[in-house]
């Protein structure tokens, strides 16, 4: 498979909450300052952007994106609502891991009034696997907005678009640019790392000050504003939103983010600054991330013949309103797991333990045991006796319930397939 260089998480480990809301000026600064001087290069300091060293590379490139637009699904039919879930969706998500989530979606979901009525668990269940769930509340969220001030119609201004929830600058610009052909830029990790490559730039990119200077410096040499939205016709190459799909496209396939870059296939490497300087490893400068907090948690596949043990989540916090095997904070050891199991309600036949499983979040990392216990039949007891679990048939779990995918390790012990595991078998 080809290498691309997309800096996003498999859709099987992705999952937090606050996206665009999120403050991206991290506390905890070591800026690569120290990395640059470590590496010899710190006599170079440029903080600033030619924009009249930029405009030279718009043409080669929008030539080379001509040539070389991978075809995507919402590529190829550039509604302003495919543009926008596809946009939400790839935030944090590679192309390839998208590409049935967003068919699945937008097969059920259609348009903005499909998704603005769409129960909440269903809602969820669509975005199973994809994690980072907050991106859909703020979806649906925005669509009801939209159905209610804009006729169901999504607004085609940067400015309107970035007043609704979850819509960023980054959104606003690809959507307004990519379905509307507004002239506005769409900055997101790929166009960061390419200028700041291309222009030798050595301030921390996680700043938004940072981010507003390359959206004003893009600003400048974008194409002229089309009536049409993008697409692959003739007459779509000096587009607004090819120019932003095309800064995309060569920062995850080639100018990479993890290795060396590809400068040999570089349509723009004659113009790059880093390329001269031999600097393509240092840049772009990102201050590091907070440590991750580490929390242990013990998770319980718990069965009888026909049912397993689920329960919801509280309706705030992480994960919040998804479903969950039942699951306790600590590593216990047998005993402990079966008194545990005790108290959900159950009367244990067997139990013993399973694999170590872990999951990161972008700011927890998930480190699990679990145990596997088989249990007496529910027999006559009433969903009151069991609190908040439900036992369901593990079917009825796949189909309905939206279990996130840190516990994907023990729900396939359920045969329980979550996100991307399921549909690649279907
Ligand atoms: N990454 C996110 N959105 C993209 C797009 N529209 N084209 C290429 N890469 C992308």
């Amino acid at each position: 498979m080809k290498k691309t260089g997309e800096q996003k998480v498999t859709a099987q480990n992705a999952d937090t909450e606050n996206m665009e809301t999120q403050n991206m000026e991290t506390q905890n600064i070591k800026t690569q300052n120290m990395k640059t001087q470590a590496t010899g290069t710190n006599n170079r300091n440029f903080r600033q952007i030619s924009t009249q060293k930029l405009t030279q590379i718009v043409d080669p490139l929008l030539a080379w994106f001509d040539r070389n637009a991978r075809i995507l699904p919402w590529r190829e039919n550039p509604l302003p609502y495919n543009v926008w879930v596809s946009e939400i969706m790839l935030q944090q998500t590679r192309v390839e891991a998208v590409k049935p989530f967003f068919a699945r979606f937008t097969e059920a979901l259609p348009d903005v009034q499909a998704l603005a009525q769409c129960p909440e668990d269903r809602l969820l269940k669509l975005w199973e696997g994809l994690g980072y769930y907050n991106r859909v509340r703020n979806m649906q969220k925005a669509a009801r907005v939209v159905v209610e001030q804009y006729g169901g119609r999504i607004p085609d201004r940067y400015e309107e678009l970035i007043k609704l929830p979850g819509i960023g600058s980054y959104t606003a610009g690809a959507v307004a640019s990519i379905a509307y052909g507004r002239a506005v830029p769409a900055v997101d990790g790929n166009v960061l790392r390419v200028i700041s490559r291309i222009s030798g730039y050595d301030g921390d990119i996680m700043k938004q000050s940072v981010r507003r200077e390359f959206e004003k410096s893009l600003q400048e040499i974008m194409p002229e504003e089309s009536q049409q939205p993008y697409g692959r016709a003739p007459g779509c190459r000096n587009h607004p939103g090819a120019f932003n799909q095309a800064l995309m496209e060569l920062g995850a396939t080639v100018c990479v983010p993890n290795g060396m870059p590809d400068c040999g296939s570089c349509p723009v490497s004659m113009f790059c600054s880093a390329k001269e300087q031999g600097c393509q490893m240092e840049l772009p400068v990102k201050a590091s991330k907070k440590e991750r907090r580490v929390e242990k948690k013990t998770v319980f596949v718990i069965r009888d013949s026909g049912h397993a043990a689920v329960r919801k989540r509280p309706s705030g916090g992480l994960l919040a309103g998804l479903y969950e095997l039942p699951n306790v904070e600590g590593h216990l050891s047998s005993e402990e797991a079966l008194e545990q199991v005790k108290r959900y309600g159950f009367t244990p036949l067997r139990i013993w333990p399973l694999a170590p499983a872990k999951h990161i979040f972008s700011h927890v990392e998930w480190q699990m045991t679990g145990y596997m216990a088989e249990v007496g039949d529910w027999g006559e007891r009433s969903r009151a006796d069991m609190g908040d679990i439900l036992f369901v048939d593990p079917e009825r779990t796949e189909r309905e319930y939206p279990i996130p995918a840190a516990f994907a390790a023990y729900a396939s012990y359920l045969s329980i397939r979550l996100g991307q595991d399921r549909y690649t078998e279907d």
